[in-house]
């Protein structure tokens, strides 16, 4: 089988000839941004929700938006049709291109633009059925962490202090409160109510977030956005995470520690019916 072909810069081209300048200022200082959308059977999931995260992430770092919807949603559509699998996970990026290596913004750039894509890889039926374990450690990423930023160092590191854990995330904290997980959102179930982190500048808010309160609100759950302790999350009845390739995924150890009673709960259950149900319907 050939090649999966990508988008870069206004060009289809195969994985392995997509090039770009060692000058570009996503290599030399991680400034970009990117979004991960899901695909199922070919047609992209929340495709509004991650358009306007794009062009958010965009416009928070001053890059030009260099497609009108319209044109991204076709981009990405054509990677999508290229490629054999039918649930994929699209990968777009924007840097702000390629200038003499200094640190403010060059006067005169082109943004580099790339879209590839891949079949998605989803938590097993085992794994979903076990649930997983996790670790906490503190959140040392920088404050701007709404923003979908390609500079990740942080997130990386985390994703490593949980695998030299044996743990499938890093949960984190920051002055005692939780923020997210290294690349997901995480959640807590407290007699029936699902608890999640305020939507501010100390955690990415995933298209999940948004969907969680929607499923939760169908659901008669009740749902709060607020501070939530170490001590909190530790107590929980149930803890899970939300994102693009985890969709909601159980916790059932922090630490080590049970959580509740130690198996996935009836409102992540719940949920994940419900998330099923919107895939489907969508
Ligand atoms: N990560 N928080 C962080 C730090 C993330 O990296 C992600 C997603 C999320 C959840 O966002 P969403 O629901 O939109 O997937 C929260 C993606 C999947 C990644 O970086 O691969």
């Amino acid at each position: 089988m050939s090649e999966p072909l990508v988008y870069l810069n206004g060009a289809m081209t195969p994985i392995a000839d997509a090039k770009i300048s060692v000058l570009d200022r996503g290599f030399i200082f991680g400034d970009g941004i990117y979004e991960v959308i899901p695909i199922y059977g070919r047609r992209m999931f929340r495709p509004a929700q991650h358009m306007a995260r794009l062009f958010r992430s965009l416009a928070a770092i001053s890059i030009p938006n260099p497609h009108i919807e319209a044109e991204w949603m076709r981009l990405i559509d054509q990677v999508v049709a290229a490629h054999p699998a039918e649930d994929q996970m699209a990968y777009l990026q924007v840097t702000r291109g390629v200038a003499k290596r200094a640190h403010p913004f060059p006067l005169e750039v082109t943004p580099t633009v790339f879209i590839m894509t891949n079949p998605i890889v989803l938590p097993s039926p085992a794994v979903r059925a076990s649930g997983v374990a996790c670790v906490s450690m503190e959140d040392k990423r920088w404050l701007r962490c709404e923003i979908k930023s390609i500079s990740l160092l942080g997130n990386v590191l985390a994703a490593q202090h949980a695998v030299e854990h044996e743990a499938v995330e890093s949960i984190q904290f920051r002055d005692g409160y939780l923020t997210e997980a290294s690349s997901s959102n995480v959640w807590v179930v407290k007699d029936g109510a699902v608890l999640g982190p305020p939507k501010d500048n100390l955690i990415l808010e995933g298209i999940r977030y948004g969907l969680i309160e929607e499923l939760c609100i169908a659901n008669a759950i009740s749902l709060e956005s607020r501070r939530i302790s170490r001590a909190e999350v530790f107590a929980a009845d149930e803890i899970f995470l939300s994102s693009a390739t985890k969709e909601v995924l159980p916790v059932v150890t922090l630490d080590g520690h049970p959580i509740g009673s130690g198996i996935p709960g009836p409102v992540y259950e719940s949920l994940y019916r419900a998330y099923q149900q919107a895939k489907a319907a969508a």
